[in-house]
């Protein structure tokens, strides 16, 4: 799969610590930044990320910060995404069966490496289940509208 990265300062570390998990699986990984430690504003990264999924450059995004939670909102702002902030892989699964979220926001404070590495496999190995959720997901996407 095609796999956009992206983080603050905060999720810096565990963006690479996934970086490396994901390449290991020989998935074709695009890291968008940031590329060290120094203090950034995750709303930059939250868009660029977003958009290379919208654009279809990407088939998903995975994006870090210190809660997950502010990159997770500015991945949200762009028409088409569907963002998730996960703690457990219960939430990641169902976030893809139910909801056909397209990126997946972790918080690098929050949860630890390998925690982190189970959200993120659970999240890409589930598929949509469509049916009945197709047409909620579908009145998601009006939103985009406002
Ligand atoms: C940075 O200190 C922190 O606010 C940011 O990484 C994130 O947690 C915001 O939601």
């Amino acid at each position: 799969m095609k796999i956009a990265l992206g983080s603050d300062h905060a999720g810096y570390d565990l963006k690479m610590y996934i970086r490396a998990h994901l390449e290991a699986q020989g998935h074709e990984v695009n890291d968008l930044g940031v590329h060290n430690n120094e203090r950034s504003d995750y709303p930059v990264y939250g868009k660029k990320v977003a958009k290379e999924v919208a654009n279809g450059n990407s088939d998903f995004a995975i994006v870090c910060c210190g809660t997950g939670v502010g990159i997770s909102i500015a991945a949200n702002k762009v028409k088409g995404i569907r963002c998730c902030c996960c703690s457990e892989p219960y939430s990641a699964r169902m976030s893809r069966r139910h909801n056909n979220c397209n990126v997946l926001a972790l918080g690098g404070r929050v949860v630890g490496d390998e925690l982190a590495l189970m959200i993120v496999d659970e999240f890409l190995a589930t598929e949509f289940e469509g049916g009945r959720h197709e047409r909620r997901v579908n009145l998601i996407s009006e939103l985009d509208e406002y």
